[in-house]
């Protein structure tokens, strides 16, 4: 994993953002795996400028979502379609026909859900995912104990992560208990990661994540399997790291690192 830790958080949005459009500059018909929540919202902010003003261009691009709440319709405030539609599809030159977001609604989640890694093969596979990490670790909506081959499938909510989220509720009874993720495994075969944390309230799993056991209490740790793993921090989301200083020493010696 490359630890990358920067001085603000909007420092680290940017320079998240130039580490998925190099991919987009690359291969202009590349697979792009999404997050919602607020950790990568300055990210699509980042992304949305670019597309305006550097003419960075989506539209070849497809993408695949990693989550979204089961019994939630796209129409929902709160359903994560709405929340892709209007921080970074309707900012970005994307055909809205090639962005995926799992289906809130489906009548047989075990057929849709194989049907959506199918469609993630068929179209080539993931190069670069973006990915936040939960106050407990969880990685998409992979919470502790979920099998870290596993693919996309149901889950059951933790407690935590219901709290967490009941921020975007009117109350805490109106967030879903359930909901459709993509896999760790699904994750672990994306090219590219792209994981974005920020606060204090993200040191402790970010620290579990970089520096802990690979274990599915943590299923961000299985990342530490991955081969091309970026992770962009604040300072706050990095104050619990052993080896910051060292992380640091790495980007500071980076220009001048054998290739
Ligand atoms: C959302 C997702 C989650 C979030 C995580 C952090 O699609 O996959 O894993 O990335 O819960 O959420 P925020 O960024 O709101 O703290």
């Amino acid at each position: 994993m490359e630890v990358i830790i920067c001085g603000s958080y909007d420092e680290l949005s940017k320079l998240a953002a130039q580490a998925v459009a190099e991919v987009v500059r690359n291969k202009p018909n590349a697979v792009i795996g999404l997050a919602t929540g607020s950790s990568p919202l300055g990210l699509y902010k980042e992304l949305a400028r670019m597309n305006k003003e550097d003419g960075l261009d989506f539209s070849q691009v497809t993408s695949f979502n990693l989550d979204e709440y089961v019994g939630i319709g796209p129409e929902h405030e709160q359903s994560y379609r709405r929340f892709m539609n209007e921080n970074l599809f309707e900012g970005i030159n994307i055909d809205i026909a090639k962005t995926n977001v799992p289906d809130g609604l489906a009548d047989d989640y075990e057929g849709f859900c194989k049907a959506y890694e199918d469609k993630i093969a068929a179209a080539g596979g993931i190069d670069v995912q973006v990915l936040g990490i939960g106050s407990d670790g969880h990685i998409g909506f992979n919470e502790p104990g979920d099998s870290l081959a596993s693919r996309t499938h149901t889950v059951t909510l933790t407690e935590g992560t219901i709290d967490d989220n009941t921020r975007f509720f009117q109350k805490k009874e109106d967030v879903p208990i359930y909901a459709c993720t993509m896999g760790v495994g699904t994750v672990l075969d994306a090219r590219k990661c792209v994981l974005v944390a920020t606060g204090k309230g993200k040191a402790k799993p970010v620290a579990a994540m970089i520096e802990g056991p690979i274990t599915s209490m943590c299923t961000a740790s299985a990342l530490q399997m991955h081969n091309d793993t970026q992770v962009f921090l604040d300072e706050e989301a990095a104050g619990a790291l052993k080896f910051a200083d060292y992380y640091r020493w790495i980007q500071e010696n980076k220009p001048n690192a054998p290739k």
